[in-house]
């Protein structure tokens, strides 16, 4: 591989939706910044000899002749986000493309996935093109702002060329940084991913009546907020008796109208979203929310909705391709790698139901991610692209 090269292009993204804060990036799905890196990593694609192709979703593929190995990950970003986050995917995977080439390696296609990040649904990108959502499904998703997916989708019209057949692709291999901290806490620089945990993620509303802050006795209010903060608590305690330690959940987002500061809210949009390797106890936890959400509504006489309950299975990598990226971490890093479970999301997720899947990460430096502070060693990075070039080699 060319470290230099790599790290040039990898910065380069990164002027894209600069935040202005450390490194940080503000490229969410189909904005302005997202469209023109996009239009530059079509560029790099077809200079490094790649056929460039983008479907309706703007998932925009750098195709090597067929049949190839797909590798790559997304270039959009969270609403404040990294600008490791995805990118290190695409840039890495373009520099294995190119390097491959040079040495007469064997062929690999790239890929930068559409809305990973979730602005409208959950890796909204690659879940339609492997099938998981149909289009038209997907069309009808909105952002917290209420745009239709379908409306944003007209702003990358002018790069579509149409569908991509999975049946071209090998295998697909997405190298991502942690974007937690076991590896930072280990000092090892190398996770070979195991499995990827699933997630269950829904929009929920709270509606009681809004009304003068100041003149409304506690007993006769109708308070939106006060009903998520009820909810919150009791949802909390609840659980408790279902999750491991490695669950999560999260009110990420929450929306409350009208927003002001002596109004009684009267109504609270929220997003509400769980995660767990076993998919019996995230439809546990599905009844639980729904339960308490209902219980909550009906003690205080407010209207309840629920939005369409996303979701992605938990899937565990594939061992042919596992195996070779582990080689390639020992010859790499010998006795500074560890095989390890994501806790966070990925396109793999998705791919593995049209071909076999693998992933690689490098540690993230304090553990945090989606958040402008994101960052990884150089020296890491360029260790991931290493272990990549060796695992194909390996495959081959
Ligand atoms: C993807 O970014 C996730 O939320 O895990
Ligand atoms: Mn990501
Ligand atoms: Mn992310």
């Amino acid at each position: 591989m060319n470290a230099e090269r790599f790290l040039n292009d990898l910065n380069h993204l990164r002027s894209f939706g600069a935040s202005g804060v450390g490194k940080g990036v503000v490229r969410p799905a189909y904005s302005e910044p997202d469209i023109a890196a996009r239009k530059w990593l079509a560029e790099r694609f077809a200079e490094a000899g790649l056929r460039v192709e983008t479907d309706e979703m703007g998932n925009l593929f750098g195709l090597a002749d067929a049949p190839s190995l797909l590798m790559g990950s997304h270039s959009d970003s969270q609403p404040e986000g990294g600008w490791l986050d995805g990118a290190l995917g695409v840039i890495a995977a373009l520099e294995v493309a190119r390097s491959s080439r040079e040495t007469g390696g064997p062929a690999i296609s790239v890929v930068s996935f559409q809305d990973e990040e979730g602005r409208f649904g959950v890796t909204t990108g690659s879940a339609v093109w492997a099938g998981h959502l149909s289009l038209a499904e997907a069309d009808l998703l909105t952002d917290h702002a209420g745009i239709p997916l379908v409306q944003a989708r007209h702003a990358i019209a002018g790069m579509v060329t149409g569908p991509v057949d999975a049946t071209q692709f090998q295998g697909f291999i997405e190298l991502h940084i942690e974007q937690g901290p076991t590896l930072d806490q280990s000092g090892e620089q190398i996770g070979v991913v195991t499995d990827i945990v699933g997630i269950r993620d829904m929009k929920m509303t709270f509606e009681g009546q809004q009304n003068h802050a100041g003149t409304t006795p506690m007993h006769l209010r109708k308070d939106a907020f006060q009903a998520v903060s009820a909810f919150n608590t009791a949802l909390n305690e609840r659980f408790r008796n279902v999750v491991t330690p490695s669950t999560v959940w999260t009110v990420g987002h929450l929306s409350l109208h009208p927003n002001a500061s002596s109004i009684v809210p009267g109504k609270a949009v929220f997003s509400m979203q769980w995660r767990d390797g076993d998919v019996d106890r995230l439809s546990r936890m599905e009844q639980i929310v729904r339960n308490t959400a209902e219980e909550i509504a009906q003690e205080r006489d407010m209207a309840l909705t629920f939005g369409p309950l996303l979701g992605l299975e938990p899937v565990v990598m594939d061992a042919r391709l596992r195996q070779a990226l582990m080689r390639g971490a020992q010859d790499i890093a010998p006795g500074e790698w560890r095989e390890m479970p994501s806790g966070a999301l990925h396109d793999a997720t998705n791919v593995s139901r049209l071909m076999p899947v693998a992933m690689l990460f490098v540690p993230s430096i304090g553990g945090i991610s989606h958040a402008f502070e994101e960052d990884t060693d150089e020296a890491d990075l360029v260790a991931g692209v290493s272990v990549l070039v060796r695992a194909i080699r390996h495959l081959a």
